[in-house]
């Protein structure tokens, strides 16, 4: 229970027990038995009771994989708690045999490894993903991606990452689910459910990691790792409110991030990783480190030595760390150990061996690992049919103009031009687990395989994705001009986004536009796909292309997805998770921002805008077309008031008004009219996604409580305040219905 406040007009805060939940979608684990649980702590304890300092410290350390022979005495000597990266399952079977036949305690190893958006059957990027708006899909995969990964000895995946991206430039905006906080919490608890199943201990159930806590995505310029400065009402409006959905639903861990928050690196923030993450959301689970994270504190100028380093992460609450052996090496018996730190060592131990504890690998290290099983639950048929359809409704159709889209499978020819368009390596996108560029269908060989007998497929790559190299120009121009239409790939190479690759410019790298520029002015029919980690700004091509379809990257279904939606099998109904500027200039850009005391007002010059662009974007946050249209009727509330206790319904019509079957994505956004502290022009807090046959009408309803319309109050508190709310439902955060509401006060008790 959260005390959440009313403030009146005039008078006092009157507290209001009311529950909180933000995001409203979270569903907390179920909470361990309590006879469990104390049984479980029981043998914790024990164990804890029979450890040196030195075992302790081990319990703490995770060490990169594979295991090296100088890892074997640390194994050994119980002085080591959990690799990364040893994948598969005869490796971690023999790894584990030396941890549990051979150490003193016979404590089991953890196995964690970075599953981000699938093991060895890749599903689409995050980013796409959250494209999707759909968490049942979105939760599919991820169950799918822990029973392939468990089987090849994973028990713990440092995933999902949460962080809220509103610069593009900044590279990691490609595992993340874009620029929402509401939508990003429903994708994060639905990522949790996923990759953690019903049960931790059921050996298919993987253990989830909300990362980077906090604010990483928030790093100044988009420069990854790069000093983050923001406000706690920013903090907790925009930025926390993923981490807190994810360990609602139950994730038993979270990872600190590499950056600092107005002068604390996470990895000292005691505000952070204790008092909000276990004082305020009661998270009981554990927390690593990121890579090297304690050690890079000396880097931050945080502390002199990695000894100080390593007492101060373990007294903000880091429990394991992460590859650079800080606990384990420079926090000797003596140092750092005694006092205040020699309890909260006791405590990060603890959580390590819950974590063990819960994942049942104190009754079966191995989980029921085999090779056997491996290969059993490796790229089967049903996990490459979800490839196919996560890869079919992660797009986004930006532009049609002309209904271009879908194309015939029978032309006689068609010209696919573009190196991404045979790129299987890009396809597969940043952080791809184990998978192989050998197992993807490139959109080339999708297509080649979708048309027709007769249909002849002409394919020249033009140019490479980076590089000033323009030789290829012409066989592309003449491909097209001897083609009846032209599929065009162009955008980014996986390298191009993720850790490390963040980009100053956000236009077609290397001499692509001109290519398109080339293509385009062939006069052909063309339909451009887009690959790429993250919005780009890309105005000549949007006013140009009669069509653009964005696929980021599909994973290795992607071919046979864009075949599916190239010839019209299934039409596109993903919408953007995120804000696509005109420009880099424009960043940050995103949907809902404050008002200003001066909106931009083309007719007014003194209002806030720029001089030589637009201020709008390029495409809206919730944009996405169709191949049919929808049609919406006005927006109905349930009552023109509601009290604090009351819901409030609105419903809205939505008609398939086209001819032919389509998904759309009714989006629920509200806005606080006046408040004590400025609220933003919109706020998303509701969406569906529904399939319409053409001509039919479904009505799509929305429950509004006070806990959607509270906020962070002047005190740091959340409260509701009375007024006038405007309720907005439609196609984009830009195409809405409107209506309007009063939120009274409660009587006084
Ligand atoms: C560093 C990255 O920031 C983090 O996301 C990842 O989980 C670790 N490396 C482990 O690979």
């Amino acid at each position: 229970m959260t005390l959440m406040h009313l403030r009146l007009r005039s008078a006092a805060l009157v507290p209001l027990l009311l529950l909180l939940a933000a995001p409203v979608t979270a569903q907390r684990r179920a909470p361990t038995p309590a006879g469990a649980g104390a049984r479980m702590n029981a043998f914790v304890d024990s164990l804890l009771a029979r450890m040196t300092v030195q075992e302790k410290l081990g319990q703490l350390t995770q060490l990169p994989g594979p295991m090296r022979p100088e890892d074997v005495p640390l194994i050994k000597a119980g002085r080591l708690g959990s690799y990364l990266n040893v994948n598969g399952a005869a490796a971690m079977r023999e790894v584990q045999r030396v941890a549990v036949e051979q150490s003193r305690l016979k404590v089991p190893l953890l196995f964690g490894h970075d599953v981000i958006h699938g093991y060895r059957t890749v599903f689409p990027v995050p980013l796409a993903e959250a494209s999707s708006w759909d968490p049942a899909l979105v939760e599919a995969t991820a169950r799918m991606a822990a029973e392939e990964a468990t089987a090849a000895g994973i028990d713990w995946t440092f995933a999902p990452m949460v962080d809220i991206a509103r610069d593009p430039r900044w590279g990691r905006i490609v595992e993340g689910s874009g620029e929402d906080p509401y939508l990003g919490s429903v994708l994060a608890a639905a990522r949790v459910r996923g990759f953690q199943g019903r049960d931790l201990a059921d050996s298919t159930a993987m253990m989830a990691t909300v990362k980077h806590f906090g604010a990483y995505g928030g790093a100044e310029g988009g420069r990854d790792y790069n000093t983050v400065d923001v406000s706690e009402r920013t903090l907790r409006e925009t930025y926390l409110p993923p981490y807190r959905a994810g360990v609602a639903a139950g994730a038993g861990s979270v990872m600190a991030s590499f950056n600092e928050i107005a002068g604390v690196p996470s990895h000292a923030n005691r505000w952070l990783l204790t008092d909000v993450l276990r004082g305020e959301w009661h998270f009981d689970g554990m927390v690593v480190s990121d890579w090297a994270g304690i050690a890079e504190m000396v880097a931050h100028g945080r502390a002199a030595t990695e000894a100080e380093a390593g007492r101060l992460a373990l007294d903000a609450g880091v429990d394991m760390d992460m590859s650079d052996s800080v606990y384990l090496a420079k926090m000797t018996a003596g140092y750092g150990v005694s006092g205040p730190s020699r309890a909260a060592l006791d405590e990060a131990v603890r959580r390590v061996l819950r974590a063990k504890y819960r994942l049942g690998l104190f009754r079966d290290p191995y989980r029921g690992t085999s090779p056997a099983r491996e290969q059993a639950a490796t790229l089967t048929p049903a996990h490459l049919a979800l490839a196919r359809e996560s890869a079919r409704r992660s797009m986004v159709l930006l532009k049609n103009g002309g209904g271009v889209l879908p194309l015939r499978r029978d032309l006689a020819s068609l010209a696919v031009i573009g190196a991404l368009a045979d790129d299987s390596a890009s396809m597969i996108g940043p952080w791809g687990g184990m998978g192989q560029a050998a197992d993807v269908v490139t959109m080339l060989q999708g297509i080649r395989r979708a048309v027709s007998p007769q249909t002849h497929v002409v394919y020249a790559p033009g140019a490479a994705v980076l590089g000033s190299d323009t030789s290829g120009f012409a066989a592309a121009e003449q491909a097209a001009r001897g083609a009846d239409a032209v599929v065009l790939v162009v955008g980014e190479s996986a390298g191009m986004s993720g850790e490390a690759s963040s980009r100053a410019e956000l236009g077609l790298p290397g001499v692509q536009q001109q290519l398109a520029d080339r293509i385009l002015a062939t006069g052909k029919p063309v339909v451009v796909l887009l690959a790429n980690g993250r919005p780009l700004a890309i105005p000549e091509l949007a006013a140009t292309a009669p069509a653009i379809l964005e696929t980021w990257f599909l994973g290795v279904q992607a071919g046979t997805a864009v075949a599916d939606v190239l010839f019209g099998d299934v039409a596109p109904g993903g919408k953007l998770p995120v804000t696509f500027p005109r420009t880099v200039g424009q960043v940050p850009l995103y949907y809902n921002h404050k008002s200003t005391g001066r909106p931009a007002d083309a007719s007014n010059h003194y209002t806030s805008k720029y001089l030589d662009v637009d201020w709008t974007p390029l495409f809206p946050f919730g944009h996405g077309l169709s191949y049919t249209t929808f049609a919406y009727g006005p927006l109905r509330l349930s009552a023109t008031s509601m009290g604090v206790s009351d819901t409030l319904v609105a419903r809205v019509d939505v008609s398939n008004s086209g001819s032919r079957a389509g998904d759309e994505v009714v989006q629920l956004y509200i806005q606080d009219e006046d408040a004590s502290i400025t609220r933003p022009v919109k706020e998303l807090r509701g969406f569906s996604r529904i399939a319409l046959a053409p001509g039919q009408t479904r009505t799509v309803s929305f429950r509004l409580t006070a806990d959607d319309l509270s906020f962070w109050g002047p005190a740091m508190k959340r409260i509701v305040e009375p007024g006038f709310f405007r309720v907005y439902a439609g196609t984009s955060s830009e195409q809405v219905q409107e209506a309007r509401f009063e939120l009274k006060a409660a009587p006084r008790h």
